[in-house]
């Protein structure tokens, strides 16, 4: 892994110390320490570094305009502040200044230094790939149902295999982060989760490209935690530095997500181009949903959500009614297809490749199409 270089600006000696100790994870170094002043600039300017972090006990006044001059002539660091708690005023000086982003000082170390690994390994990667990202126009697109069985699982392994035919480069995600089962529909043994990934605190892009395992339909897949207790160490920050570093690389990105609307699903969304909302023709299906969409409206994500009716058929309540109730004609109607769906999870090959010819295969191939004449 390599280490993050970095320049550490501060007042006082003792601040300069107070910092460096925060700095705990060795996946962080420090190549040099100065005053944020005159001296400190020339140093600044010169010292082969990835992020400038200037910190500070009281509220940052010349360490603002030492950011700004700095900003103006290196773009090749991420600039990051340590301080108190900042008022929004102060906060969005900050921001113009060209500081990237604003650390609590009092977070804990390791959020700190989650917070550093974060913005600097995302402006590497941006910087690395701004003619990527110039001609890549990848979306990331989440499977999200508040209910479990409804079929967001069937829904993203076979979303993603039919783009992977249509000779998209794609990453699954399963992000069912308790109990995932994206190996299990894909028969894929037991190999690296993205447990794994977040224990070794890179986020840079060459790092989070090994811990995907390649499926032989060509879809990059990274597993969910391999037990439910380690579902807790993967944190919304995380979700975010893995989804906008895989951004970079692949047309699709998708997402196998769980029934919790907890902080990383959160996260996910928001990153998200487009939620695709799973329901089945069941009041407690379609109740759940309107109760997410609701959610969702708080949140400002309201217009990514996608209806779809899975397991059409299964009840005396139509896609019409689904519309009607969710306020929103469904993208996507997948039918109630028993023993497709059985045989593709038993032999943990997708539904598309076992049952090529079936109905609920076409409408899923037909949506993928959509999506790409779309894009
Ligand atoms: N269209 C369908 N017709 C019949 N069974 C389906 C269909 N879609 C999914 N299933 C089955 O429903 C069960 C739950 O699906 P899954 O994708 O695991 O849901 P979730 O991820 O929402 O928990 C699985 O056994 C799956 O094979
Ligand atoms: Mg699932």
């Amino acid at each position: 892994m390599n280490s993050i270089r970095i320049m550490l600006a501060a007042m006082s000696a003792e601040d300069r110390k107070m910092i460096s100790g925060l700095l705990t994870d060795e996946a962080l170094r420090v190549v040099s320490t100065f005053r944020p002043d005159g001296d400190g600039l020339k140093k600044a300017s010169s010292q082969p570094a990835d992020v400038l972090l200037i910190g500070t006990r009281m509220m940052p006044d010349q360490e603002l305009d030492f950011a700004e001059r700095i900003f103006t002539t290196r773009s090749d660091i991420t600039i990051l502040l340590i301080a108190p708690a900042l008022d929004s005023r102060t906060l969005a000086r900050a921001m113009e200044c060209g500081i990237a982003r604003v650390i609590d000082l009092d977070s804990s170390e390791r959020d700190i230094c989650t917070h550093i690994m974060t913005a600097a390994s995302r402006d590497l990667n941006r910087r690395n790939c701004t003619q990527k990202i110039a001609s890549y126009d990848s979306k990331v697109i989440v499977c999200y149902a508040p209910k479990g069985g409804v079929g967001k699982t069937t829904l993203a392994v076979n979303l993603a295999y039919a783009l992977a035919s249509l000779s998209k480069k794609i990453a699954l995600i399963d992000l069912s982060l308790q109990f995932g089962e994206v190996g299990v529909f894909l028969d894929i043994p037991k190999g690296d989760t993205i447990a794994d990934m977040v224990e070794e605190h890179s986020f840079e892009l060459s790092t989070i490209k090994s811990y995907l395992i390649r499926h032989q339909s060509g879809i990059q897949v990274m597993l969910s935690s391999s037990s439910p207790e380690y579902a807790e160490l993967i944190r919304p920050e995380h979700v975010d530095a893995i989804l906008s570093s895989l951004r970079t690389e692949f047309d699709y990105i998708v997402v196998d997500m769980g029934v919790s609307l907890g902080d990383c699903a959160i996260a996910a969304m928001e990153t998200a181009d487009t939620i695709l909302l799973v329901v089945n023709e069941d009041i407690a299906s379609l109740h759940d949903a309107k109760r997410s969409i609701k959610v969702l409206e708080a949140l400002n994500q309201q217009d990514k959500i996608k209806i779809v009716v899975n397991k059409d058929g299964i009840s005396s309540i139509t896609v019409k009614n689904v519309a009607n109730l969710l306020e929103a004609t469904p993208a996507l109607v997948i039918p109630y297809d028993l023993k497709s769906a059985m045989l593709a999870v038993n032999r943990g090959i997708p539904l598309l490749s076992c049952a090529p010819n079936a109905k609920a295969t076409k409408e899923i191939r037909n949506f993928a199409r959509s999506l790409i004449r779309r894009a």
